[in-house]
């Protein structure tokens, strides 16, 4: 059975301090929540990875970036590469999220070269596909993430494409409180599954972790996680309270 997977996408917020009082909390309230077969991931900036990885150890929670570079290694100023994130030992990390896709001009072209650095280096990518509120507007939101799993992720085997979790997030619902409903999340989830059963056979579809992102909170989680095909969460705003993240890790 595929896995249930709940990720914290801290963005650009906490400083060293915070991100250690955030990152100590979610351990305290762990201690006291059974998580059953749900799957924890905190992605924390760059700097504070080694933090939670010391404070985790594996046992509480898996570690994942959010960015790496395309490139090996190298004359790339200011990049991190996906060697460096497999010497910390990281399990995970997010490409492709769409205000890296709007602010930072990354393609799916991009989206395919970090998937492939990534799993060179056995890190499981989360790989983020939604569309923006106009496309879901004109009804082209099958198109967009058709386009972005197609061109981001097909290029891989069989037993590559078994490493990788999808977080559809519709981009309208991202930060703004708007969330999609279950059914439209549902449909698109479902719709996923498809495009990855035609290509790869249902086998795989079936083992592919398709995350639900955008404004996902306590107060909706449980209704989003209740559908078929939604098999987890990416969480922003709420990922940065620990009551609140692992309120969410436990609505399956
Ligand atoms: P949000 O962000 O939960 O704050 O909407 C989700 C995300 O961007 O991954």
């Amino acid at each position: 059975m595929r896995k249930h997977i709940v990720a914290g996408n801290w963005k650009m917020n906490k400083n060293f301090e915070e991100a250690d009082e955030l990152v100590s909390n979610i351990m305290d309230k762990l201690e006291e929540t059974d998580l059953k077969d749900t799957l924890l991931i905190v992605c924390p900036p760059f700097p504070y990875l080694e933090l939670c990885t010391d404070y985790s150890n594996d046992s509480y929670f898996m570690v994942g970036a959010q960015n790496v570079s395309d490139k090996e290694s190298g004359a790339y100023t200011g990049e991190v590469s996906a060697s460096m994130l497999k010497s910390i030992e990281l399990d995970y990390c997010i490409v492709g999220h769409s205000e890296r896709r709007a602010y930072y001009g990354e393609t799916d072209a991009l989206v395919a070269a970090k998937v492939n650095q990534l799993l060179a280096n056995e890190i499981k990518p989360i790989v983020c596909c939604g569309e923006v509120l106009e496309e879901r507007e004109a009804n082209k939101q099958f198109d967009v993430v058709k386009k972005q799993i197609t061109d981001g992720l097909f290029h891989l085997t069989a037993e590559q494409f078994s490493e990788v979790v999808i977080a559809y997030e519709p981009v309208w619902a991202i930060g703004t409180g708007k969330t999609a409903t279950p059914d439209q999340a549902q449909e698109m989830h479902a719709f996923i599954r498809s495009l990855i059963a035609e290509k790869y056979g249902k086998e795989v579809a079936e083992e592919t972790s398709i995350l639900y992102g955008g404004s996902c909170k306590p107060g909706n989680a449980k209704e989003l996680f209740a559908n078929p095909d939604v098999d987890g969460g990416l969480i922003g705003g709420a990922s940065l309270k620990a009551d609140d993240f692992v309120a969410i890790a436990t609505s399956f």
